[in-house]
């Protein structure tokens, strides 16, 4: 049942401790020092610090009812059950099969998904381990040294993401890069100074039907075959393909020994870890993609088996549906302490907003509260010099999670001074200064003159959540996503919303091919655009050279 969550007791009563106004940390911290332990978690390697959010115990035991009330447990097993939950598409969703172990069973539909799960990754790695190892070569005999994605949402973010993360792990022969524009730069950019003989291309598509992936794919097999005077069997060597639609693989030319296929219950958004993460197979390769895969399932056992109490996905869903749907929150900060997380916002942003944007329930009723919020962020410290002056004196509720390691993939030293630890610093200094602030007194002691003592002052009480491991390694990669695949999930449970679909990117597509042939110079296209679209396509027209 698509239960209202605005109708539960639970919600009543969350509208009631809203209302009372919310904790002040200092104080808290002052008069609890069981606090920190009481809130803090672990799932699998992750250590999960959520003492610093606005939240008492009152307010957490509610939130708990929250879930319970709208059947988050049971829509939790639905999914990892394979039942079609993703109701618009009458699909499972099962990405938490992709990282199951080899010896699991889940039949789906009749069909037992683990074991095609475990075939197709017994392709990949068998050619990831033959273009690792040179055994592989492009159509001149040579070595392949470049592979470029080409993908575009979920099938470029994910891998993108994952090969920026994990590169300290990469084969040194091997360099990937990736396009995903139709913006003609990113082709002709992402392709300038390599060699067509040592470059390899995946066409990564879910449904190969993407007009910029399959546009891009076009450009790049020209650049190839001019680049290699149209070598007879070069595009079967230097393009591979990974899908659903197997059939339009092999229609593009790429021959089906080189295709590796994927499942419609595998959200684009949720398929770095299916056959689409190919990429990032041949950059670090097959054991380390285990482990990869191993650190999502971790987090999906707990997901799965952890009492909601101190289930950390649950947890932190929860309290972002407190800040959104309680404390007015419209955006939520993901704070990085590792550059090598620098595109894991740009990836949330699909995962979270793709996800929960949504403005009708799954039984197609309209929403009857806010949903999902908006996700962003960059790497501290860098953001600490361009935007964390609104996270600490603005005047919206930014609630922010801090992700850091205890170990870095460089151990750099400035003479004495170990240059990972000035940065962990950072990461330290940033939560507290949020959450505890700086009072007037504390400023004029400082020796600050009265005029400026209230630009100076820091209110605190600004919400964080510490998320720490040990080291950037593959597995704490794929915890780190699953931690957010699930907290998404949670979000959308209590909404009731339908957090697979993705009807809204469709009207885009659809106007912007009628609205191609009026852009190429077909008048009477043009006269059947509104009045802004037709002079904005009208100025186009006279200034293109
Ligand atoms: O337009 C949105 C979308 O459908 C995403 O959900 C998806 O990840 C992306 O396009 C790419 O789709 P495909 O993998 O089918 O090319």
């Amino acid at each position: 049942m698509n239960v209202d969550p605005t109708t539960t007791p639970a919600w009543a009563r969350l509208t009631e401790l809203a209302a009372r106004g919310t904790p002040d940390l200092r104080q808290v911290f002052a008069d609890d020092p069981g606090r920190v332990d009481r809130f803090t978690f672990a799932a699998a390697d992750l250590h999960v610090d959520l003492s610093k959010n606005l939240v008492d115990d009152d307010v957490v035991a509610t939130l708990l009812n929250l879930a319970r009330e709208v059947d988050l447990e049971q829509r939790r097993d639905a999914m990892f059950a394979g039942e079609h939950i993703n109701v618009t598409e009458d699909r499972a969703v099962l990405h938490t099969a992709l990282r199951k172990p080899a010896d699991a069973r889940l039949e789906v539909d009749g069909q037992d998904v683990v074991a095609d799960v475990h075939a197709v990754l017994a392709r990949v790695y068998a050619f990831a381990e033959q273009v690792r190892s040179g055994a592989w070569t492009g159509v001149t005999g040579e070595r392949i040294r470049t592979v470029v994605n080409i993908g575009i949402g979920g099938s470029d973010l994910g891998p993108v993401m994952a090969y920026e993360a994990l590169k300290p792990y990469r084969h040194d022969d091997i360099e990937c890069r990736f396009i995903s524009n139709i913006d003609p730069t990113d082709a002709a950019e992402t392709l300038a100074g390599l060699d067509p003989a040592t470059t390899l291309f995946i066409v990564s598509s879910k449904t190969f039907g993407t007009l910029e992936t399959l546009t891009n794919a076009r450009l790049c097999r020209s650049w190839l075959l001019d680049g290699l005077g149209s070598a007879e069997g070069a595009v079967a060597k230097h393009f591979v393909a990974v899908s659903t639609a197997l059939d339009k693989v092999e229609a593009f030319g790429i021959d089906p020994a080189n295709a590796f296929g994927f499942w419609d219950w595998v959200g684009g958004r949720y398929s770095v870890d299916s056959a689409i993460g190919l990429s990032l197979v041949l950059a670090i390769g097959p054991e380390r993609f285990a482990e990869f895969l191993a650190g999502f399932h971790a987090v999906d056992e707990h997901f799965r088996t952890t009492p909601l109490e101190s289930n950390v996905p649950a947890l932190m869903g929860l309290l972002n549906v407190w800040y959104v749907n309680f404390l007015g929150a419209q955006t939520h900060a993901v704070l990085p302490y590792a550059q090598s997380l620098h595109r894991f916002a740009a990836y949330l942003q699909q995962l979270t907003m793709e996800s929960n944007g949504k403005g009708v329930r799954w039984d197609g009723s309209p929403v009857t509260t806010d949903t999902g919020e908006v996700f962003w962020g960059e790497p501290g410290t860098n953001g600490q010099h361009a935007f964390y002056q609104l996270i600490h004196q603005g005047t919206r509720l930014i609630p922010a999670d801090f992700i850091a390691v205890a170990n870095p993939a460089h151990p750099l030293k400035d003479g004495e001074v170990d240059v990972h630890e000035l940065f962990l610093a950072n990461f330290f200094a940033q939560t507290k200064a949020l959450a505890f602030g700086k009072t007037a007194d504390e400023v004029r002691a400082e020796g600050t003159k009265e005029a400026i003592v209230p630009a100076r002052v820091f209110t605190g009480n600004r919400p964080t959540t510490s998320i720490m491991a040990p080291e950037l390694s593959p597995s704490v990669l794929g915890q780190l996503i699953a931690l957010y695949e699930h907290i998404t999930f949670t979000q959308g449970v209590v909404w009731g919303i339908d957090s697979f679909d993705q009807w809204g990117v469709e009207l885009g597509k659809q106007l912007a091919q009628q609205v191609t042939p009026a852009v190429a110079g077909d008048d009477a296209a043009l006269e059947q655009q509104d009045a802004s679209t037709r002079a904005l396509i009208d100025y186009y027209r006279r200034h293109r050279r």
